[in-house]
């Protein structure tokens, strides 16, 4: 049986790759800035300059708006501990660094441009905001549990993680950009999802890379990846609530997760179709079937039910109560 590669091999490997996917990244992506996103005419001060501070009834958004701002945007502050995670696992030299140096960078204006968004409009409380990314942030952001071990493991955890991960976060942008009944909010977390697609590009064409360089450890770490998949929440407040609250009206929920970020992403590594897995690559693809498979067949249907059930109970209440 043909020994594993070790993180030093599949980084050396995989550089010319990593260095073409930059060179690709950067011809295509856009520059923008943040300023020009956020309608700044609105802004007034807080009452430590003199202004009036914040309360419920300046907000424009809805609850779901504002649980689906307050999580994405938590998210996107968090990024030192991705930062970490990412640079811990890739190299600091060559592309690997480039990368990793440019990518950090293009991630901090998304806080930078929501936070300032939903400070201007006093969209949600600030001084929750602030608390909960302070609490957030210092809880950090820590591997899901079945990463996997093995010296190559933490790399191509990474790799799948984040190619599912960016996509996530590039739906969930797109549809809180929706329910703001903003169209600058809307437009802002176009601009924002657009990103996270091209970093979604670069992941998955490295995993892509390494599922034809290393075709069993990657297909193992992809399947950990896919089984225990979470959105990086947890530690945050309200986590679970702003979760459930998005699922339920359609912000990212668990249908999305399969049809629009794990059957794409599957499907262009052609997982279920290759032909070069030795018996570990063929049970970790297993595996992955069946767990797609219950997904769609019962997981699924079984989450769609209990929702439009709650979402009926609402609307009861709510015609009672009218
Ligand atoms: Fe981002
Ligand atoms: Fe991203």
């Amino acid at each position: 049986m043909a020994t594993d590669l070790t993180q030093t091999q599949l980084l050396a490997e995989l550089e010319p790759v990593a260095a073409r996917e930059v060179d690709r990244h950067l011809a295509v992506a856009r520059d923008w800035d943040p300023h020009d996103y956020v309608p700044w005419d609105e802004g007034r001060n807080f009452a430590a300059l003199g202004g009036t501070d914040w309360e419920p009834g300046q907000s424009r958004l809805n609850e779901v708006a504002k649980a689906a701002m307050i999580t994405n945007l938590l998210t996107e502050d968090n990024l030192p501990s991705y930062h970490r995670e990412i640079a811990t696992h890739f190299a600091r030299d060559g592309a690997w660094g480039t990368w990793v140096g440019r990518w950090t960078a293009e991630e901090n204006r998304h806080s930078v441009v929501m936070r300032d968004y939903l400070v201007v409009t006093r969209g949600v409380d600030p001084v929750a905001l602030e608390h909960d990314r302070m609490v957030h942030m210092t809880t950090g952001f820590g591997a899901p549990a079945g990463s996997g071990s093995g010296d190559g493991a933490g790399f191509l955890h990474s790799v799948a993680y984040v190619s599912f991960q960016e996509l996530a976060t590039r739906v969930s942008h797109r549809n809180t950009g929706r329910v703001c009944d903003d169209p600058v909010a809307d437009r802002m977390l176009a601009r924002v999802a657009a990103d996270e697609n091209l970093h979604m590009i670069f992941y998955r064409n490295l995993c892509a890379a390494a599922l034809d360089l290393a075709p069993d450890q990657a297909m193992e770490a992809i399947t950990r990846v896919v089984v225990n998949f979470r959105m990086p929440g947890t530690g945050m407040p309200n986590f679970r609530r702003h979760g459930v609250l998005m699922a339920k009206h359609g912000i990212y929920d668990l249908r999305q997760h399969l049809e629009e970020v794990l059957t794409p992403v599957v499907r262009k590594w052609n997982l279920l179709g290759r032909d070069d897995f030795g018996p570990r690559g063929e049970a970790a693809r297993e595996e992955l079937g069946g767990f797609l498979d219950e997904l769609a067949a019962v997981r699924i249907p079984r989450f769609e039910e209990q929702r439009d059930r709650a979402l009926a109970r609402e609307r009861r209440r709510a015609t009672v109560a009218g």
